[in-house]
């Protein structure tokens, strides 16, 4: 997996770093190459994976969005469910259909990191990745 990350926000972008960053606006000089970020996060807190790596629901019919076609990709992190606290949280979690960047959204210690991202047009695969203010970047992907 090649992987940029912008050192400003902690967006992540696949295969090339973007002239502006999606998701803050930083540009190109602010994304450096880290094709290890997730395997690094790993390490420092195995025991921490039940914690952070996100579970993926996919739901082909909307419930909320039933006149248009819409793919429902649900995620909470983690299996364990992470704390949500001043000191430590899930800052943000971002939505890639096939590698694309479509969606953030961010959070804070008054919401639980579990959020719905409804897709216009599906891919193949669905990549949702974590930032958590302590333990770093984490990914899980799901076919859509
Ligand atoms: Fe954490």
């Amino acid at each position: 997996m090649v992987i940029f990350l912008c050192k400003v926000c902690g967006h992540i972008e696949f295969q090339a770093p973007p002239e502006t960053c999606p998701a803050c606006g930083a540009d190109r000089s602010n994304f450096k190459q880290n094709d290890n970020i997730f395997e690094e996060s790993m390490e420092k807190s195995k025991e921490g994976a039940v914690k952070h790596i996100p579970s993926v629901q996919v739901v082909h019919k909307c419930g909320l969005i039933p006149e248009e076609s819409c793919t429902d990709i649900l995620v909470r992190i983690g299996e364990t469910l992470h704390p949500m606290e001043e000191k430590h949280f899930i800052q943000f979690i971002d939505c890639y259909v096939d590698d694309k960047y479509v969606s953030r959204i961010q959070l804070t210690p008054d919401t639980w990191a579990s959020v719905v991202f409804h897709i216009k047009n599906p891919g193949k695969v669905v990549s949702i990745v974590e930032q958590c203010n302590l333990h770093g970047h984490w990914i899980a992907q799901a076919e859509m």
